[in-house]
């Protein structure tokens, strides 16, 4: 005997091939078709919010510590230097407070000097902040993150990144 298959198999095996790859390509068309509509429902233009923010002129800010609500960010001015710390709390984000010092201190901060004028807690579930941001006490597990600063060739204005955190030595000082 051989494996040869008789001539009167020939339609049956032609029927079995066009049915088994007649389905898998049938199968890929449908595949193809769904990513091709899902892909059509993202718009291809990015609808996410800018990161940086224009926060006024650097001489409209007060000597020491300006609020600003929209953006939950405190900016530092001490003269002709800023800093700009978060005021997103670290555990669940509530805004926290700012709480004016007896008296300023004078503190390094990753090896720089830095004015401390206010210390910084939660509403929310008690967790305190030292002036720089730093973490102390509650269940907020890490610092309160400084953003990145620069002045506007534009208009002058004091930019803000809010995607851009930098480290407690930051600081932007104008001529
Ligand atoms: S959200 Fe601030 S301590 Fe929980």
């Amino acid at each position: 005997m051989t494996d040869e298959k008789k001539p009167e198999d020939a339609p049956a095996t032609k029927r079995r091939d066009f049915l088994k790859y007649g389905i898998g390509a049938g199968v890929g068309a449908v595949a193809v078709q769904g990513a091709a509509s899902l892909r059509s429902l993202v718009p291809n233009v990015s609808y996410d919010a800018p990161t940086t923010v224009k926060l006024g002129v650097p001489d409209e800010f007060p000597d020491g510590l300006k609020f600003l609500p929209d953006e939950r960010l405190f900016v530092f001015r001490e003269g002709r230097t800023f800093h700009a710390i978060s005021a997103v709390c670290t555990h669940l984000g509530c805004t926290v407070r700012a709480e004016a010092m007896p008296a300023p201190q004078q503190a390094t901060v990753e090896g720089k000097p830095l004015r401390l004028t206010h210390n910084f807690s939660c509403p929310c579930h008690g967790s305190r902040y030292t002036g720089d941001g730093g973490n102390v006490s509650g269940p907020a597990p890490k610092p309160l993150a400084w953003y990145h600063l620069t002045v506007s060739p534009d208009d002058g204005q004091l930019v803000v990144d809010l995607a851009r955190e930098v480290g407690h030595d930051f600081r932007l000082t104008l001529a």
